[in-house]
């Protein structure tokens, strides 16, 4: 049922390959359906990389990178030299397998292993999508972006905040302290970003996302009969719960923002 793991992709060191084939299976259960596994679309990923405006040449760095979608469409934009990072093997052997048919001439790398080990370069576009628990919540990830952009750098980071409206007491004892938008641009602000654009996705963004996770959950059980399968469909079941919940508090976001001063 396995891929291989295509021969182009760097394994960074200290990763438990085989153990990471095991641990994602069931996130590539329920997303491989799925170009982005997020509930963003096509045109928002597009009206990003507007803001990011990678540029020919340019080093860009997508950190849990899925199937390659923000790295795939760039390259299609412009001539970068790009790298994505993701710590599932099945989201890179479909990555790079896209990309070959896709942006065949794009000079796109795929790297295994975990994006906190990454070490600390400047690059020119550096992104994270989605991943925020890598580093510990947004405040980690902010410093961890400004750690590997350079001075002017374009990044863009996905992250949950606290929806417009929700009272955060209301949530504190179950999520914890959630940011608002204002706590999360004045926390950018301080970590050195100059601020181009926030992206809140609509509610029937997220709403349409779980109806995806759930296509993919029930295909890949057709495809795959078994008790793992029956597992990821129980998994998904009880995702779909608890994203019913927080979509009462929570709104998917997109920064996309400058790291102060020139190169
Ligand atoms: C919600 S998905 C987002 C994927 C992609 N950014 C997108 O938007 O389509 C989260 C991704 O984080 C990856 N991931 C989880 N832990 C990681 C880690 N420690 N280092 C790198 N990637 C990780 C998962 O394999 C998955 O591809």
């Amino acid at each position: 049922m396995r891929p291989d793991l295509p021969p182009g992709i760097v394994v960074l060191p200290g990763t438990d390959v085989e153990g990471a084939w095991e641990r994602f299976e069931m996130f590539e259960a329920l997303h491989h359906g799925m170009r982005i596994c997020n509930p963003m679309h096509g045109s928002d990923l597009d009206e990003v990389l507007g803001h990011l405006d990678p540029a020919a040449g340019d080093r860009m760095i997508d950190i849990a990178c899925g199937h390659g979608e923000l790295l795939i469409r760039a390259a299609e934009r412009a001539p970068i030299e790009g790298v994505g990072v993701d710590l599932s093997p099945w989201v890179l052997a479909r990555a790079a397998g896209e990309a070959a048919s896709r942006v065949p001439d794009a000079r796109l790398s795929w790297w295994l292993g975990d994006g906190k080990a990454l070490p600390k370069e400047p690059w020119d576009v550096v992104t994270c999508l989605g991943a925020s628990w890598i580093w510990n919540g947004s405040a980690g990830t902010a410093r961890a972006l400004a750690a590997r952009s350079r001075p002017g750098a374009a990044v863009a980071i996905g992250d949950l905040i606290l929806k417009q409206g929700a009272d955060p007491a209301a949530i504190r004892q179950e999520y914890g302290a959630v940011l608002t938008q204002a706590d999360y641009a004045r926390l950018l602000a301080e970590s050195g970003f100059d601020h181009l654009d926030c992206m809140v996705l609509p509610t029937e963004a997220f709403e349409a996302y779980d109806r995806r996770v759930a296509e993919s959950a029930a295909e890949w059980a057709i495809r795959h009969p078994g008790p793992d399968a029956d597992r990821y469909l129980e998994e998904q079941r009880t995702w779909a719960e608890d994203h019913r919940r927080d979509r009462q508090f929570l709104s998917w976001v997109v920064w996309v923002g400058r790291r102060a001063g020139t190169a």
